[in-house]
């Protein structure tokens, strides 16, 4: 069995409420909470993103799964510490040096959060095997950052099957999540290749029936 994180991305404002209740009723396991800062990536979601984790935390205690798609941060980290969110994600490639990245790893779990790096699909695995026995999940972007509704890039299968390979191999507890483009038709492939946590966004909020496709992806 695995993990559902729904990415709240695509949520529209006017029916967020709603959205978010109906998503809690239909058993998701984490709220995904897509925060990007315009410069990372060219979407900025910075001030909806926190707008939306503020109205989720009033109405539910699902955890937060916090994925920043930004430069500086350690800023956005302070910024959603309040919300106690479960994981902060930050992404490898937004990070200057080794030791800004242990520097980061360390104010998170410091601020009471699990924390996951992020890689982009251009990023090899091999790039963050030195941080795995220090956070607790990696998340492998199955899709270029910066928007939802994309196709999953089938190559990163392939990289989900490496790094389960090299934790296996290397005894270190770590959770894997995939994000982008995952729907009942690619899921089964993304968790026989190794993951344990799938983000989905498009295909649980354009579906008419949300707790049948969380129900369905998970099993
Ligand atoms: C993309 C985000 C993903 C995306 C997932 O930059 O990190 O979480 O919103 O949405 P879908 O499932 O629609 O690809
Ligand atoms: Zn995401």
């Amino acid at each position: 069995m695995v993990e559902l994180s729904t990415s709240i991305l695509s949520v529209e404002k006017d029916k967020a409420t709603r959205t978010f209740y109906n998503l809690e009723t239909a058993k998701t396991d984490y709220f995904h909470i897509d925060v990007m800062d315009g410069k990372f990536v060219t979407n900025d979601t910075s001030k909806i993103m926190k707008e939306y984790a503020t109205t989720i935390r009033q109405i539910s205690n699902t955890p937060l799964d916090v994925h920043l798609m930004t430069y500086s941060a350690k800023d956005y980290v302070e910024e959603y510490i309040d919300l106690e969110p479960n994981i902060i994600t930050f992404h490898i490639e937004a990070i200057k040096s080794k030791e800004e990245a242990f520097e980061l790893i360390n104010f998170i779990k410091e601020n009471n959060s699990r924390v996951g790096i992020a890689i982009k699909p251009s990023t090899n695995i091999q790039e963050i095997y030195e941080f795995l026995p220090f956070i607790h999940m990696l998340l492998i972007m199955t899709v270029e950052p910066g928007y939802g509704g994309q196709k999953l890039i089938p190559e990163m299968i392939e990289k989900v099957k490496e790094l389960k390979q090299y934790i296996n191999t290397n005894n270190i507890e770590i959770d894997i999540e995939v994000d982008g483009g995952i729907n009942l038709e690619n899921a089964e492939l993304l968790k026989e290749a190794g993951a344990n946590i799938l983000v989905a966004g498009t295909s649980i909020i354009k579906s008419n029936d949300y707790k049948k496709v969380i129900s369905e992806l998970k099993k």
